[in-house]
C-alpha cells in the first residue's frame, strides 16, 4: 500500500465514478467515497483497515428527518425567547434518509463479512446499534468472526428528551466491539480518558485527583441541539464516544473505515486524532454535510470520490 495514500487501492473505479487520483500523504487525511458501500467494500484487498466503525441505519421503519431552522429576532416573530423578545423562525430544509429494510440481517450481513475480510490482523470492528436490532446482529457476527473473538458490549447512556409512561424510557445504544484475533488486537490503555470516581471521598485524593478509567457502560451526552458540535444530520453521534474509540483501539497513521459515515463524526474524531480515515456514504446530504465539516482534512489532492448512482457490485475478481 503506498504510504501516502490516505485510502487503500482501488482496484478499479465502479461505473459512474469520479476520482481525483491526486493522492494525499498527510496523517490525519479523510478520504470520502459516495454510493453504495458494498462495492467499495468487495473492491478492497484483504487486510488493509486497522480499525472499522459503523453505525448503520438502525431499521426503526421511520424516515430520519432533522429540521433545519433559522431564528431571527422579529417584533411580529412567532416564538418568544429570553427576556421577552419575540424571534421568527424560518425552515430552511429537512435533511433525512429512509431507515427501512425489508430483511435487515440480508443487508448487513454481506457487508459484516467484507468488514471481517477487511480487517488487519490486529484489527478491530465496532458495530453502533440500538435495542431493537443489536441480539440479532450479535448472533450474525458470532457466526461471522467466532464468538470468542467477541471482547465487549458497550453501553452508551444518555439521559435526554422526552420519557415514556408505558415503560421503562429506552436511553442507550450498544456497540460491540470484535477482534479479528482474540489474542492481538489493539486496546492501548494508557490511552484511556480517566472519569470521576462517583464517591471520591471514599478513595482518597490521590485516586480521586486521577479519576478513574471507564467499564464497558459510557454515560456520556447526546450531541447537543445547540451545540457547536451539531450538523443537522439526523443520528448524528458525539464525538466524545467515537474520540474513545479511536484512540484506544489504534494507533496514529493507522488506516481506519467508517462505511455508514452519515455526517462524519468518526472521521473528524479519526483525523483529530492523526489517523487515516476512509468514510463512504450513499446519501448525497450526507457527503454535502462531510464536506463541509471536514474540509479542513480534505488536503488538496487527496482522493476523493463520489458517484450519484453507484453500478451493480463488482464480483470478487476485482479486487487488486
Ligand atoms: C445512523 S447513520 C450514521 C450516522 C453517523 N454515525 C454520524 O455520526 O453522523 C447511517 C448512515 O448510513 C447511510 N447508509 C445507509 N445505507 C447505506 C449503504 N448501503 N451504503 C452507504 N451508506 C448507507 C445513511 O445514508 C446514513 O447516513
Amino acid at each position: 500500500m503506498a504510504a501516502g495514500d490516505p485510502s487503500p487501492p482501488l482496484a478499479a473505479a465502479p461505473p459512474n465514478l469520479r476520482i481525483h487520483p491526486r493522492p494525499c500523504s498527510a496523517v490525519g487525511a479523510v478520504t470520502l467515497l459516495e454510493g453504495d458501500n458494498l462495492p467499495w467494500l468487495r473492491r478492497w484487498p484483504d487486510a488493509c483497515f486497522d480499525l472499522i466503525y459503523i453505525d448503520p441505519p438502525f431499521n426503526t421503519g421511520r424516515v430520519q428527518q432533522r429540521m433545519q431552522l433559522r431564528t431571527e429576532q422579529d417584533e411580529a416573530g412567532d416564538r418568544v425567547g429570553f427576556q421577552g423578545k419575540r424571534y421568527r423562525t424560518t425552515v430552511l430544509g429537512v435533511r433525512g434518509y429512509a431507515d427501512r429494510f425489508e430483511d435487515y440481517l440480508g443487508f448487513l450481513v454481506p457487508r459484516l463479512e467484507e468488514a471481517h475480510r477487511l480487517l488487519t490482523p490486529e484489527g478491530s470492528l465496532f458495530v453502533h446499534l440500538d435495542y431493537r436490532e443489536v441480539h440479532y446482529v450479535k448472533v450474525a457476527l458470532d457466526g461471522i468472526f467466532g464468538r470468542e473473538n467477541f471482547l465487549n458490549e458497550i453501553i452508551w447512556a444518555y439521559d435526554y428528551g422526552a420519557r415514556t409512561r408505558r415503560r421503562w424510557a429506552p436511553k442507550h445504544d450498544s456497540i460491540l466491539w470484535y477482534a479479528r484475533d482474540p489474542e492481538r488486537y489493539c486496546f492501548d490503555y494508557d490511552a484511556i480518558d480517566r472519569i470521576p470516581y462517583l464517591a471520591p471521598s471514599l478513595v482518597g485524593p490521590e485516586k480521586a485527583a486521577r479519576g478513574k478509567t471507564p467499564t464497558d457502560t459510557w454515560w456520556h451526552t447526546i450531541v447537543s441541539p445547540g451545540g457547536r458540535e451539531k450538523t443537522g444530520y439526523p443520528t448524528q453521534k458525539p464525538l466524545g464516544i467515537l474520540e474513545r474509540i479511536v484512540r484506544v483501539h489504534s494507533r496514529p497513521g493507522d488506516r481506519v473505515l467508517d462505511f455508514f459515515a452519515g455526517s462524519g463524526s468518526f472521521g473528524e474524531a479519526a483525523a483529530r486524532l492523526g489517523r487515516r480515515a476512509t468514510l463512504i456514504d450513499s446519501n448525497p446530504e450526507a457527503l454535502a454535510v462531510m464536506r463541509r465539516r471536514l474540509a479542513r482534512y480534505l488536503a488538496p489532492g487527496s482522493l476523493t470520490a463520489a458517484t450519484s448512482q453507484p453500478g451493480p457490485a463488482p464480483g470478487r475478481s476485482a479486487r487488486a
